[in-house]
C-alpha cells in the first residue's frame, strides 16, 4: 500500500469510528504493513515543527496528542515563529485533514500537562522537545508509564540526569532515541568510518565546534515583566528554582541560563562532540581530565550566564585530546592523526590527501550503525524492539562530555574524571555540580 493510500484509509477509519485506531506497541513487536505508533509530543516550541514534520512523513505514526504549557505565542527564534500547543495542534490536524475528501478530520488532541499524556492508554510513545531541565524526569516518567521515547538533546542537564534516565529505560525495557540526528546522516557515518578504519593514522586530536550564541541577555538590572496569559509559568518551570518571569528566560532563550540548559556546549555540543564520540569509539567512556582553554561569560548579573565563548580541553584514555571551541561556523568535527587530517560540516568532507577524502569502506571494512533517517530509525526499533542509533547510554556520555566541560570552565582548573565512577577525582567541589536540587513536587520519583 502506498503512503498516500494508507494514510487516507487510516484516516477514514478513524473518522468512521471516531476514535484514534490504536494498536499497543507492546503488542506490535515486528514491523509489519498495518503497524501504527501512536505518538504524543510534549513540547511544541521551536524544535517541535521540525520534528513533526518528520515523524507525520512516516506511515506508521499517528500523533494523537501534542502537549505544552504554552498555548500560543510569536518569535521564538525568529520574530515569525507561532508556536505553543493551539498553533502545533493545528499544523497536525490540518496535516490529517489534507488525508481525508471531505477535509475535515479531527486527528489530534491537546494538554498543557504532560501527566495526561503519559497517563493515556492509546499513547505508545512520546517526543520529548522540552527545555533541557525537563528532559529527565518525563523520560523517567514516561518509561515508567511505558512509553518509548524520543529525547531531544541533550539528555538532561545534569550527570546525574541522565544516569537516572538510564536506569528508567533499562529497568522499563523502553527505547529511547536521542534526539541528535547526526547519527543517521550518511556523511557523517562515512566520516566516522573513515577514521575507524585508519585513513588518518593514530588520531592523536580532535576540534569540535560550537555556535555563538545567537542572543544577548537583557544585561545587569534586568527587570521581571508579567507572565503572558496562556503560559503555565509554574509548570514551564518545573523542577527549576522558583524565579521571577522574563520574556528572555522561556521559550527558546532558556538555553542561555544554566537553570535549565548548559548553553551552547550542551546545545551544540551535543551534536559536534556526538560525532567525535563515534569516530573516535568513545561512546561507552568519558574523558580522563578536562580543563579550561579561555571560556568567556555574559556580565555579572545578566539573566542569562552560560558560557558566551565555549573553549575547554579533554583527554581521554586513547591519549587523544580534544578541543571544543565556539565558531561562526556553528558545526563541524576535525580530527588529526599520525597520518593526516580529516574534516567534516555536516555536508561535505574535506581531508589532508584525496585519499583520504574519497575513502570508501572495502570488503573488510568496520562497519558502523546504518540510519538515514534518525526519526524512522526510531520509529522501527519502537516496532523491532532493536536498539536505535543513538541509545540513552550513548546520549549520555555524549552529553556527559559537554557536562564536564561547563564544570570546568566554570572552575577555571584542570579536572581529573574517572570515567567508570562518573565522579571527579579528589575534587569535592566538582563533584557536588554533578546532580542538581528539585523543586518539589517534581523529582525522579514517579508518583504512585
Ligand atoms: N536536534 C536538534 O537539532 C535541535 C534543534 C533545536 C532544539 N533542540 C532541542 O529541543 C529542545 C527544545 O528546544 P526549542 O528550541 O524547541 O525550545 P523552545 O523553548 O522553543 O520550545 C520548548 C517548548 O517546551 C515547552 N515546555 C516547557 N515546559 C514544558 C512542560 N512542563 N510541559 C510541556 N511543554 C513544556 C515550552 O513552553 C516551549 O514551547 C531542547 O532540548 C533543544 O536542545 C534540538
Amino acid at each position: 500500500m502506498n503512503r498516500r493510500i494508507f494514510l487516507k484509509s487510516a484516516a477514514a477509519g478513524v473518522a468512521a469510528a471516531g476514535l484514534p485506531q490504536i494498536v499497543r506497541a507492546e503488542v506490535l513487536r515486528s514491523p509489519g504493513p498495518n503497524s501504527r505508533v501512536t505518538l504524543g509530543v510534549i513540547g511544541c516550541g521551536n524544535q517541535a515543527p521540525v520534528d513533526l514534520a518528520e515523524f507525520l512523513r512516516i506511515e506508521q505514526v499517528q500523533v494523537v496528542v501534542v502537549c505544552d504549557v504554552n498555548r500560543a505565542s510569536h518569535g521564538y527564534k525568529t520574530p515569525e515563529q507561532y508556536l505553543g500547543r493551539e498553533p502545533v495542534r493545528d499544523l497536525v490536524t490540518a496535516h490529517y485533514a489534507k488525508m481525508t475528501r471531505s477535509g475535515t478530520y479531527r486527528g489530534c488532541d491537546m494538554t498543557a500537562d504532560f501527566r495526561e499524556v503519559l497517563a493515556r492508554k492509546d499513547v505508545d510513545a512520546v517526543a520529548i522537545i522540552t527545555p533541557d531541565h525537563w528532559h529527565a524526569i518525563m523520560t523517567i516518567w514516561a518509561a515508567a508509564a511505558g512509553k518509548d521515547i524520543y529525547c531531544q538533546k541533550p539528555l538532561g542537564l545534569t550527570i546525574r540526569d541522565g544516569q537516572e534516565m538510564i536506569r528508567a529505560v533499562r529497568r522499563h525495557r523502553r527505547i529511547l532515541q536521542t534526539g541528535s540526528q547526526w547519527r543517521s546522516t550518511p556523511v557523517i557515518r562515512r566520516f566516522c568510518e573513515a577514521v575507524r578504519n585508519g585513513a588518518v593514522g593514530r588520531p592523536l586530536k580532535v576540534r569540535t565546534l560550537v555556535a555563538p550564541n545567537n542572543f544577548k541577555g537583557p544585561g545587569p538590572g534586568w527587570q521581571p515583566a508579567p507572565v503572558p496569559e496562556g503560559f503555565d509559568y509554574d509548570m514551564w518551570l518545573g523542577p527549576a528554582p522558583l524565579a521571577p518571569y522574563h520574556p528572555d528566560r522561556c521559550l527558546y532563550r532558556f538555553r542561555f541560563i544554566s537553570d535549565y540548559s548548559g548553553g551552547q556546549t550542551t546545545n551544540f555540543g551535543h551534536h559536534s562532540n556526538g560525532v567525535a564520540f563515534w569516530a573516535l569509539g568513545l561512546d561507552d567512556t568519558g574523558p580522563l581530565e578536562v580543563w579550561n582553554l579561555g571560556a568567556e561569560w555574559p556580565p555579572k548579573g545578566d539573566l542569562f550566564d552560560t558560557a558566551t565563548k565555549v573553549h575547554f580541553g579533554a583527554r581521554f584514555e586513547n591519549g587523544v585530546e580534544l578541543e571544543c571551541v565556539t565558531d561562526k561556523r556553528q558545526f563541524g568535527v576535525r580530527i588529526e592523526g599520525t597520518d593526516g587530517w580529516i574534516e567534516t560540516d555536516g555536508r561535505t568532507i574535506t581531508a589532508s590527501s584525496p585519499a583520504i577524502e574519497t575513502w570508501e569502506p572495502g570488503p573488510d571494512a568496520v562497519r558502523l550503525y546504518d540510519s538515514p533517517n534518525h526519526y524512522r530509525n526510531f520509529i522501527e526499533c519502537v516496532l523491532s524492539r532493536k536498539e536505535p542509533a543513538e541509545p540513552v547510554e550513548v546520549g549520555h556520555r555524549v552529553t556527559s562530555v559537554c557536562h564536564l566541560g561547563n564544570i570546568a570552565m566554570k572552575l577555571d582548573r584542570r579536572l581529573r574524571w574517572d570515567p567508570k565512577a562518573e565522579r571527579f577525582v579528589d575534587d569535592e567541589t566538582a563533584n557536588a555540580m554533578l546532580s542538581r536540587p528539585h523543586r518539589a513536587p517534581w523529582s525522579y520519583e514517579v508518583p504512585a
